[in-house]
């Protein structure tokens, strides 16, 4: 057990690696005019994420093919969107949170408005990057298109305006379920879709990893609400009780704890017996699946 947690953590530093050297390549110098956009962008992005959507990007790639060439600038490009998403999630006119990737968030130390568009930056980015891609003309505007969807009024957004809307009311499991698949889920199965997409791997395949990455998505984020209660903010990186403090919508508040943590392990065992038919090759998904369970930050 102790090997494989060493073996995973490893993995994970050096595909971290990888994807900071990618989005590192594409971004502005720090010192490039307009110079604050630039440092405000970078003080969250290199703050130390756990780059969980490249990593699962590129494992689920890596289990047909290992010409990663492409996939590194999707994982970047991702991972860029991702990150907008916290600096935004953070802002006070959203969760109002100062500590982030074990920093102040950006809007504490930049301002909100630098802050804005640090996030509209990175959204923006992630894009043009897809598009710089060269991936076929085809699968490169299917990529951009569902990328946009997810991210959207249709997928995060929507998760968000729920999540914003549901603070201080009784929600039913249904509302919170849709609150959690769409503001976290969406962006942790998108890069395992987009890994079959690049790898070119058949529907029903597709379709089995796809439900991988919904039932891990949607074990992330209950895990998420149960940190935010017994976690360690040096650990985690970013402040706990919050969510009890607005009486935000989440697994915790609506199941208990413990029924809540029953729940995140059986979505994980159920998500490890789709990796199944990939035997040995998958076992760095199985540990992460693992990880993403019994994870401290
Ligand atoms: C935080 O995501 C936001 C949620 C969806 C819960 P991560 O926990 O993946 O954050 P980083 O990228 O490691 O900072
Ligand atoms: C975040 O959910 C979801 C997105 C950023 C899209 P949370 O608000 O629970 O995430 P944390 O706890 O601030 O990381
Ligand atoms: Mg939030
Ligand atoms: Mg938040
Ligand atoms: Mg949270």
């Amino acid at each position: 057990m102790q090997k494989n947690k060493i073996l995973l953590k490893k993995d994970i530093k050096e595909k971290r690696e990888l994807v900071n050297i990618e989005i590192d390549r594409f971004l502005p110098r720090k010192d490039e005019y307009p110079k604050l956009i630039h440092k405000a962008i970078r003080h969250t992005l290199f703050a130390g994420g756990k780059r969980l959507r490249p990593y699962l990007l590129i494992n689920t790639y890596l289990l047909f093919d290992n010409k990663l060439k492409d996939v590194l600038i999707i994982a970047a490009a991702i991972e860029m969107l991702h990150t907008y998403t916290l600096i935004h999630d953070d802002l006070p006119e959203i969760d109002n949170d100062e500590y982030r990737r074990g920093r102040k968030t950006c809007h504490v130390v930049y301002g909100s408005s630098i802050a804005l568009l640090a996030g509209d930056a990175l959204l923006v980015y992630a894009f043009e990057l897809m598009a710089e891609s060269e991936l076929d003309e085809s699968l490169k505007k299917k990529l951009i298109k569902e990328l946009a969807q997810e991210a959207g009024y249709t997928g995060l957004i929507a998760g968000q305006m729920i999540d914003i809307e549901s603070e201080s009311k009784k929600v039913s499991a249904k509302t919170l379920e849709y609150i959690h698949k769409n503001k976290t889920g969406r962006l942790i199965k998108l890069p395992i879709r987009f890994a079959c997409y690049l790898a070119d791997v058949p529907g029903k395949k597709r379709e089995n990893l796809e439900l991988f990455g919904e039932k891990l998505g949607l074990a992330f984020q209950i895990v998420d609400d149960i940190l935010d209660i017994e976690g360690n903010e040096q650990t985690l990186g970013k402040s706990i009780g919050k969510d009890n403090k607005v009486h935000k919508a989440t697994f915790p508040s609506v199941y208990g704890l413990e029924k809540s943590k029953a729940m995140a392990e059986k979505l994980i065992k159920e998500a490890k017996s789709l990796l199944e038919p990939y035997k040995e090759k998958a076992y760095l998904l199985n540990m992460l699946a693992d990880f993403i369970l019994t994870r401290k930050y």
